[in-house]
């Protein structure tokens, strides 16, 4: 396993525990993709790249270069030299024309992987992870492309990103810079992408690939609530068992785009990166620019090994909070029991109450600042609302300690009210176009992070208030898009510039927090789920998921959430009812089985609700502890799919050594004279014998999974049940 290099035959080989990728050079120098898929025990070798079919390479025959290279499958193709299909790189030299074309210098394959500076990236001890780059030059623009692949044999994972250099002395101009491409024969892919909207984000949508362009993107500055970095080919009638998969995931968290093109000769072009629009990167003599990474997975069996790759490398490869596999205390968030009407009487209640019922942390969400009572003011005025919290943050944080709960706070560092002392002292520190009057979304601007003064203001705000008091965990809100992108301070020729340096500066604040308060718990979130990404899970161990906790409708956000986050990442909680989005009204037992498969918490006036749902609570909290470890470590199987196919939903949880695996299985609609449904489990031993804890059945793991489980029949709508098998 790991990176060689046949040198007789010019190919690289990337092998992974199941899967093999080979490059191969053509006689001039192009970087050519030969294959990605099951693995292969032999050296491969390159007739894939037909480069023994008309028109032949251009070094046999001059004239037909452009033809050559519009239907060389290449691993990183340059726009303005005759391929026709989506580039991955344009550059503007100082002639001022597009053109560039990258031929093959040298390689070097490294154990381990070296960080990416400035960026979020996947990590690996050197017996993990081997890295090979290709080093390739355009020696008219004297540009070098290092294109980088880093091998994750065990999880079948290549990562993939570029760094561009300029080793020569004229300046030159980025306009697309992409991270990844894959160039394969279509097989009558279907492309599969994950869509949505605010309260509804990630849903899986799927289709067959059309000639032409498809794609999904980003140009808001954050991956988005509507699209999302992420995109898969996979084969006709690909279930979660069977069928091949080629995935992608960009770990980034602005623009992007994620696009398959579907060409003349059949040929399938899969390329991944930030997003062209409003990208304009200067490369001056001696700079260089370092793309975000690219996740590659392939699977051979179907979309429940894709998400398992993507599960297993982001826990182990992409996450670095040492909460990842922790105790993450159950939390009680006050948005929807108060909005911004509380004060410190009030979550004091509520921290008492919610101690007595066993849970463990308070956060304390939007409104404690400046003079917030409402959305239309204060960000930026990050100072405490001594009207609302009486006796200053200190004590109601030891009020809420004394109670039994760890303090959480909320902040949305990244914005600047228009009503606010800090606009009012630096008005420039909006992004905004100049001249231009900015447009306000939810009554707020956004703060030019590609400033530096600007970053350290921000990230001093969220500092000063963590070093006044003992608190255990921030939720990072940036509840606008971004839009009118402009920077005061970036020149002119510097303004494509920013929108990447926005999220540069989001990065490097989010860094220096981690780094200067390691054991804060940090859950990510933008208005609900906008930026729920890989480049995010680096910081974050959990992500808030979406602002949408009606059970049902978080069946469908979570299936496609999980699809390829692990299911601790995903932020869950128990809202009241009716639910505040869609008014249902669901079984508060529902709305905790649903919760469980993510972080879990609640978000309620539990000084308000029923007795009989207080009095479920410590049950609850029970299960969440009693399950955390299986949730946190183990194998996700998706069993059922409401929102595909059937009218309940099912998933399963399996400990990596099956010795337990624990079902959640939903009844959505209730119909009627029907009988038992049958749910086949996986990831069980066949050998041997489980019993469903709580009963006398016992039943063997081949007939788990082979015959199946019988879940009773039953009436009622919204209504769960959790089945526990531990081994006999
Ligand atoms: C959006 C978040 O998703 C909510 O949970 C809440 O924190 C609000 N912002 C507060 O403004």
């Amino acid at each position: 396993m790991g990176i060689s290099y046949f040198e007789e035959k010019k190919i690289f080989k990337l092998d992974t525990e199941r899967t093999t990728y080979l490059i191969g050079l053509s006689p001039e120098g192009y970087v050519g993709h030969i294959y990605y898929g099951r693995r292969l025990l032999g050296e491969g070798s390159n007739y894939l790249l037909r480069m023994q079919e008309p028109p032949y390479t251009p070094s046999v025959n001059l004239r037909e270069k452009s033809s050559f290279l519009d239907a060389f499958p290449t691993e990183y193709p340059t726009g303005g030299i005759g391929d026709y299909r989506e580039s991955c790189l344009d550059v503007r030299g100082e002639s001022g024309s597009i053109g560039s074309e990258l031929l093959f210098d040298s390689y070097r394959i490294l154990k381990g992987k070296e960080k990416l500076a400035g960026l979020p990236a996947s990590f690996g001890r050197q017996e993990d992870v081997e890295t090979l780059e290709i080093i390739c030059e355009d020696s008219i623009l004297q540009l070098r492309a290092i294109l980088s692949y880093s091998v994750f044999a065990c999880c079948d994972m290549i990562t993939r990103s570029v760094r561009i250099e300029n080793i020569g002395s004229r300046h030159l101009k980025l306009e697309k810079v992409y991270s990844a491409c894959l160039d394969m024969d279509n097989r009558d892919f279907e492309m599969l992408t994950l869509t949505g909207s605010w309260a509804r984000e990630r849903c899986i949508q799927r289709g067959r690939v059309r000639y032409g362009k498809q794609m999904v993107s980003s140009v808001r500055g954050e991956s988005s609530h509507q699209e999302h970095p992420f995109i898969a080919l996979v084969t006709p009638e690909t279930t979660q068992e069977s069928g091949e998969i080629y995935a992608m995931n960009f770990v980034y968290s602005g623009n992007f785009i994620a696009q398959a093109e579907l060409s003349q000769y059949g040929n399938v072009r899969m390329v991944m990166g930030i997003h062209e629009d409003y990208f304009c990167w200067n490369l001056r003599p001696g700079e260089m620019f370092q793309t975000p990474e690219a996740v590659l997975t392939y699977s051979a069996q179907g979309l429940g090994r894709m998400t398992r790759n993507f599960h297993d490398f982001y826990r182990e490869h992409i996450i670095r909070s040492p909460h990842k596999y922790g105790k993450r205390p159950v939390l009680i968030n006050n948005w929807e029991a108060t909005y911004f009407d509380f004060d410190s009487e009030k979550l004091v209640d509520i921290a008492k109450e919610a101690g007595k019922a066993g849970i463990e942390m308070l956060v304390m969400d939007d409104g404690w600042f400046g003079k917030r009572n409402c959305d239309d003011s204060s960000l930026g005025d990050w100072t405490v609302n001594e009207e609302k919290i009486t006796a200053g943050l200190p004590d109601l944080v030891q009020r809420v300690n004394d109670a039994g709960l760890k303090f959480g706070i909320w902040f949305e560092p990244e914005m600047i009210s228009p009503d606010s002392d800090l606009y009012r002292a630096h008005p420039d520190w909006a992004i905004q176009i100049k001249g231009r009057r900015p447009t306000q979304i939810r009554a707020q601007y956004v703060l030019d992070l590609s400033r530096p003064e600007v970053v350290d203001y921000a990230y001093k705000c969220i500092a000063d208030i963590l070093h006044c008091a003992p608190i255990a965990y921030v939720k990072w809100d940036m509840n606008r898009q971004l839009c009118d992108i402009g920077s005061s301070c970036l020149k002119e020729d510097a303004q494509g510039e920013l929108m990447h340096r926005y999220v540069l500066g989001v990065y490097e604040m989010q860094e220096r927090l981690v780094n200067e308060f390691p054991d804060l718990l940090l859950e990510n979130c933008s208005g609900g789920g906008a930026r729920f990404d890989p480049g995010m899970l680096y910081y974050s161990p959990q992500i808030w998921c979406s602002d949408d906790v009606d059970a049902v409708e978080r069946l469908r956000i979570q299936e496609g959430t999980a699809l390829i986050y692990p299911l601790a990442s995903m932020g869950a909680h128990i809202g009241d009812c009716p639910n505040h989005v869609v008014g249902r009204n669901t079984p508060f037992a529902t709305r905790g089985h649903v919760a469980l498969a993510g972080t879990f918490g609640y978000e309620l006036d539990i000084t308000q609700i029923s007795k009989e749902e207080r009095e479920q609570i410590p049950e609850q909290v029970g299960l969440y502890h009693k399950y955390r470890p299986l949730i946190q470590g183990g194998d996700y199987y998706r069993l059922a799919s409401w929102s595909m196919e059937k009218p309940y939903d099912c998933w399963e949880v399996a400990a990596k050594d099956k010795s337990h695996a624990l079902v959640t299985f939903v009844q959505v609609l209730a119909q009627p004279n029907v009988h038992s449904r049958v749910i086949y489990l996986r990831g069980l031993e066949e050998k041997w014998k489980y019993r469903l804890e709580g009963t006398e059945e016992i039943y063997s793991g081949e007939e788990l999974m082979k015959c199946g489980y019988l879940v009773p029949s039953c009436k009622g709508d919204f209504i769960s049940f959790l089945y526990h098998f531990v081994r006999n």
